[in-house]
């Protein structure tokens, strides 16, 4: 699972080496005290390169970056964004602290946004799509490009669950006008705290990076004292601290993925034998990231019960339903007058998504765990599961 695991010697080595290297903690400047090391600029790059975008963009978060992507893409006060219901709580926030309004279409049995929902939830004050490639699976994205690009829309994605996972040939999280990725304390890699934005548009980029530095254009002629100005800002920016340990956790980033997909098909496989078992449906272009495996049960008393086992013997579960209400927005009544619906209609109108998230758990797959621990690991899962049946 997340990169939390594998923090280690190389990180906190990282980390000395910066001090020694004349400790400049900020992105910018100090440019004869550093010993030439830009650390959050390399992380960018090296970030771009693993994948195969144009341009990454540091900054402070993933929620920063989901608000950023947002104004890049000319986002104002009153728009609509349509997003799904099933997602973290910082999607939704992102939205509402532009002044825009998020609109919440139901998930299908992908756990994602549900392409005809989203069609529907379509309307003249539309200015954007986010999907949410949950837990390391895709959004049917073909669908949500085809309806994006009928309406002339521009599709956000939210990866900050999905670094590792792939879409055919290409890394998931790449097909869209432009991407958020968090390294916050359970994603695939950490920094502590952290966030990225990626595109191949050069103007949506030139504006996300002044955004999140104070309007800042870099000019590579003047002194940063002199710079230029188009737009203002704030301050998103990610520290170099941040960035060194960033980038010893993107060389351990493939180790990380290939160990999450041996573990998923240990206690996939474990699980597969038992009638009437679901899992969660992969759109087929997806190669996910593994880093979580999602069971459907025949009903909510079962699951529940199921649960409750689960407890029992000390395993836990992933957001469902452990932290749902951070992440159904069913739940998000603090957030009704900026959806512009009381809580039964918000209620009513997630029914659909509620249906299918209560029958539903999500069990984490660790990264440090050798086959034979994995193995009784998923005996133990298995035989419990086949208690509630
Ligand atoms: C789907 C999703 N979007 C956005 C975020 C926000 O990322 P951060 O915690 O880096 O602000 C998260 C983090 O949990 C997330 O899971």
């Amino acid at each position: 699972m997340p990169g939390y695991e594998l923090i280690g010697k190389e990180e906190r080595n990282a980390v000395n080496e910066l001090f020694d290297d004349g400790g400049i903690l900020f992105a910018h400047g100090f440019d004869s005290m550093r010993n030439n090391r830009y650390h959050v600029r390399e992380f960018e790059e090296q970030f771009a390169d693993y994948l195969g975008v144009k341009y990454a963009q540091a900054v402070s978060s993933g929620t920063a970056a989901l608000k950023i992507s947002l104004i890049a893409l000319g986002i104002k006060r009153g728009d609509e964004v349509i997003t799904q219901a099933f997602t973290f709580v910082a999607t939704a926030e992102a939205i509402l602290d532009i002044g825009a309004k998020p609109v919440f279409v139901n998930i299908n049995e992908t756990l994602n946004m549900d392409p005809d929902e989203l069609e529907n939830a379509i309307t003249e004050k539309t200015k954007a799509i986010i999907p949410v490639h949950m837990l390391g699976v895709a959004t049917e994205q073909d669908k949500i490009h085809a309806i994006a690009k009928k309406h002339n829309l521009p599709v956000l994605d939210d990866a900050c669950e999905s670094l590792g996972a792939e879409w055919g040939n290409e890394k998931l999280g790449t097909q869209s006008d432009i991407s958020a990725w968090s390294f916050d304390a359970g994603k695939t890699i950490i920094a502590g705290e952290g966030g990225m934005i990626t595109t191949n548009d050069r103007e949506l980029y030139m504006l996300a990076r002044e955004y999140h530095d104070h309007g800042h254009m870099g000019n590579e002629k003047l002194p940063r004292g002199r710079d230029t100005h188009r737009i203002h800002g704030f301050n998103y920016r990610m520290t170099e601290i941040q960035a060194v340990i960033a980038k010893v956790q993107l060389k351990k980033l493939d180790y990380i993925v290939k160990q999450n997909r041996e573990n998923y098909s240990i206690l996939e496989s474990a699980l597969s034998e038992i009638n009437g078992l679901k899992f969660r449906k992969i759109p087929n272009q997806c190669k996910p990231l593994c880093d979580t495996l999602i069971i459907q049960l025949g009903s909510k008393n079962i699951t529940k019960k199921l649960v409750e086992r689960f407890a029992a013997e000390g395993i836990g579960t992933k957001n469902v339903p452990d932290a749902i209400e951070w992440h159904f927005a069913k739940y998000w009544d603090h957030m009704c007058d900026g959806l512009g619906l009381t809580h039964d209609e918000l209620v009513t109108q997630l029914k659909p998504s509620n249906e299918i998230i209560e029958r539903c758990v999500a069990l984490p797959i660790m990264v440090k765990v050798s086959d034979d621990a994995m193995n009784k690991k998923a005996a133990s899962i298995a035989s419990l599961i086949k208690t509630v049946f």
